[in-house]
Parts: C-alpha cells; sequence; structure tokens
C-alpha cells in the first residue's frame, strides 16, 4: 500500500514537472524589469505577458531543467529578427532595474544598442555569480562600473561600450580570469589602465578607444598571450609602447592613435609577419622607421602620420608582402621613396607635409 502510495506521488511529481513553468519570483523579476524600460516603436514587451515567463517572453530563455530565467537578450540594433521587416532600429528609454538581480541563475544579459536607456548600472548586478556575458553597449548609461565587478568570476564578456559611464576602470576587474572580450570604449573613463591587467591571460580583445585614460601602457599586457585586438586610441595614453609588444603572440591589431605617446617604435612591432592593423597617427614617436619589414610583412593598415618621425623610409618597406593603407605623412621624413609593389597604388597624401621626401607620387628628386 505504502509502496504504491509512494508510486503514485512519483508519477504525480513527473506529471508536475514536464509541466514546469517559470517561477513566479523570476516572473516578477522580470515584470519589474520591464516596468522600468520603455519601448514605443515595436512592442517587445507585448510579448511578456502570460504566466509562463519561459515561452514566447521574447528575448528571455530558460533552463530547460530548471526552468530558471539564463537569458534575457534584447538588442535594439538589425541583428534581431524582429527589425527583419523594419527600417528603423530600436529606441527604449528608462533604466535597468535592480529587479534584475532576483534573476539568480542569469547567465546571459544584453541589453544593448537601443540607445536611449539611461541610468545607472545597478551595483547589485555583481551578485549574480552565473553571468557569463553582460552588454549594456549603445545606451546612455551613466555612473561607474562597479568596484566588485571581479566577483563576476564566469563573466567571459563585458561590454559597455558606446555609453556615458565615467570613473576609472576598477581593480578588481584583473580578477574575472576567464575574462576574452572586454569593451569599454566610447565613455568617459579616466584614470589609468590597471597595472597588473595581464593578468587576464584569456582575454582576447581589449577595447578602451574614445575615454580619457591616462598613464602608460602596463609592462604587463605582454604576458596576455591570446591578445589579438588591443585598441587605446582616441585616449590621454602617455609613456613609450613596450619594446617586447611586437613578440606577442596572437597580437594583429594594435591601435595607439590619438594619444600622447613618446619613444621610438620597436623594431618588433614592425617585424611581427602577423600584425595586421597597426595605427600609432597622432602621438609623439619619434626617431627612424625600424628597417625591419621583409617578404611576409603584410599590413591592411600601416599609419605612422601625424608624428616626428625622422630618417629616410626604410628600403625594406618595398619587399613587403602587401600594404594596404600606408601614411607616414606629416613626420620628419626626407629621402627618396623606394621603388616596389607595395607603393604603386599609394598617392601623394600617404607622404606628405615631410620635410624632404621625394620621388614617385611625389615630386621627382
Ligand atoms: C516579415 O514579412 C514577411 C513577408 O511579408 C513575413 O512572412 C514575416 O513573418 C515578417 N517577419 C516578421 C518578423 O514580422
Ligand atoms: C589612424 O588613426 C587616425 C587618428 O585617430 C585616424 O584619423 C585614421 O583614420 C586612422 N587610420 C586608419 C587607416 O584607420
Amino acid at each position: 500500500m505504502a509502496s504504491s502510495l509512494s508510486l503514485l506521488t512519483l508519477l504525480l511529481l513527473t506529471v508536475i514537472s514536464t509541466v514546469k513553468s517559470c517561477p513566479p519570483s523570476d516572473r516578477a523579476a522580470l515584470l519589474a524589469f520591464k516596468s522600468a524600460l520603455t519601448e514605443p516603436n515595436l512592442g517587445i514587451f507585448n510579448s511578456w505577458s502570460g504566466y509562463d515567463c519561459c515561452r514566447g517572453w521574447h528575448g528571455v530563455s530558460c533552463n530547460p531543467t530548471t526552468w530558471r530565467v539564463t537569458d534575457i537578450n534584447l538588442r535594439g540594433d538589425s541583428e534581431d529578427p524582429i527589425f527583419q521587416n523594419l527600417t528603423h532600429s530600436g529606441d527604449m528609454t528608462g533604466e535597468i532595474s535592480p529587479e534584475v538581480c532576483k534573476l539568480d541563475e542569469l547567465t546571459t544579459l544584453v541589453v544593448a544598442d537601443w540607445k536611449s536607456i539611461s541610468g545607472e548600472i545597478p551595483s547589485c548586478i555583481t551578485s549574480l555569480s552565473s553571468l557569463r556575458i553582460l552588454d549594456l553597449t549603445g545606451n546612455k548609461i551613466s555612473g561607474n562600473i562597479p568596484g566588485n565587478i571581479g566577483k563576476l568570476q564566469h563573466l567571459t564578456v563585458l561590454n559597455l561600450a558606446d555609453n556615458a559611464i565615467s570613473g576609472e576602470i576598477p581593480m578588481s576587474i584583473v580578477r574575472i580570469s576567464g575574462l576574452m572580450h572586454l569593451d569599454l570604449a566610447g565613455n568617459q573613463i579616466s584614470g589609468e589602465l590597471p597595472s597588473d591587467i595581464g593578468k587576464l591571460r584569456r582575454l582576447s580583445r581589449a577595447l578602451f578607444s574614445r575615454n580619457q585614460l591616462t598613464g602608460s601602457i602596463p609592462d604587463s599586457v605582454l604576458k596576455m598571450n591570446r591578445l589579438a585586438d588591443l585598441d587605446l586610441s582616441m585616449n590621454r595614453i602617455t609613456g613609450s609602447i613596450p619594446a617586447r609588444i611586437g613578440k606577442m603572440r596572437v597580437l594583429s591589431t594594435l591601435k595607439l592613435d590619438g594619444n600622447s605617446m613618446t619613444g621610438q617604435i620597436p623594431s618588433t612591432l614592425l617585424s611581427n609577419t602577423g600584425m595586421g592593423i597597426l595605427n600609432l597617427s597622432r602621438n609623439g614617436f619619434e626617431g627612424t622607421i625600424p628597417d625591419v619589414f621583409g617578404s611576409k610583412s603584410y599590413f591592411m593598415v600601416l599609419d605612422l602620420s601625424f608624428n616626428k618621425l625622422t630618417g629616410r623610409i626604410p628600403g625594406s618597406l618595398s619587399s613587403a608582402k602587401f600594404m594596404g593603407h600606408l601614411d607616414i605623412s606629416n613626420n620628419h621624413l626626407c629621402g627618396t621613396i623606394p621603388i616596389g609593389s607595395p607603393f604603386d597604388h599609394l598617392d601623394a597624401a600617404s607622404f606628405s607635409n615631410n620635410d624632404c621626401l621625394c620621388g614617385n607620387p611625389l615630386k621627382t628628386c
């Protein structure tokens, strides 16, 4: 009797679990999140109604086993199929409600490219210990990055680009050991890069352009074995380029343009055959351009314009395999422009405003 009762209980439980829906607390948190936002054009939040937030709520996904909310994925750009038949992109006002922090199994929070979402990043966000992707890019979010952001130990993507975030980069950020993609570009972030930023061993893209960062590039950057793309352009970075930066194994894009950097261009940077995009324009770099190019040099962009470079254009440049966009204008270079296929397609603007360069495409020597 007892065993058949428990069998019945088991059966009942099985039936109940197959008709699981999202927990009322998750649903309430989502509704509070929704009520802090206004999206007038598309009506995406119209789908956020009914009892089961795991079914049919635009941008919401749940864990199929626990039926807890794991993803909020709301993009205001045309990548979302909801925009398929629309010519305009999304617009949303309001703020990110701290109620979102009650979704404590959230792994993805993407509320990106809605242009007008303001307010601050809720500080409780750092309690979402399962969070892997935090993407709030393309809004008007202000305030600071939470100081204890390092608590988000599972974060792989932190994208806060193109907002109005100020303050400094929290020191704790270097504790996010699995971070692969960090994009803070286009904000008002000041202060220096954390000196031990090199602890972020998995980081492959580090994008900081268009901020107010000061100080120099920490030597610890050289420890980031997976760093492929470092963009510090349009900041107030000073100091020189770490000499061994060109030895970094996978670094292929380095943008340092529009800063106040000085010193010489390390030769390893130009001899590194994996380097494809190098922009050092508008700094105070001096000395000569190292004569270290070779038949494996392949630059989509090599922009050294608006510096204080002297001497001649290195002859080895003419042996480069490819030179897509070369700009060495507005320096103090002198002498004959070398002849060779990398130079064939370049016009005078690439060489203009130097002290005494001559030869095709400038005037004959
Ligand atoms: C877009 O329009 C097509 C054809 O008119 C329609 O079949 C499709 O469902 C629409 N897509 C969306 C997301 O509204
Ligand atoms: C290099 O940086 C300068 C200054 O920020 C910018 O104007 C230029 O377009 C960049 N060069 C290329 C080829 O992107």
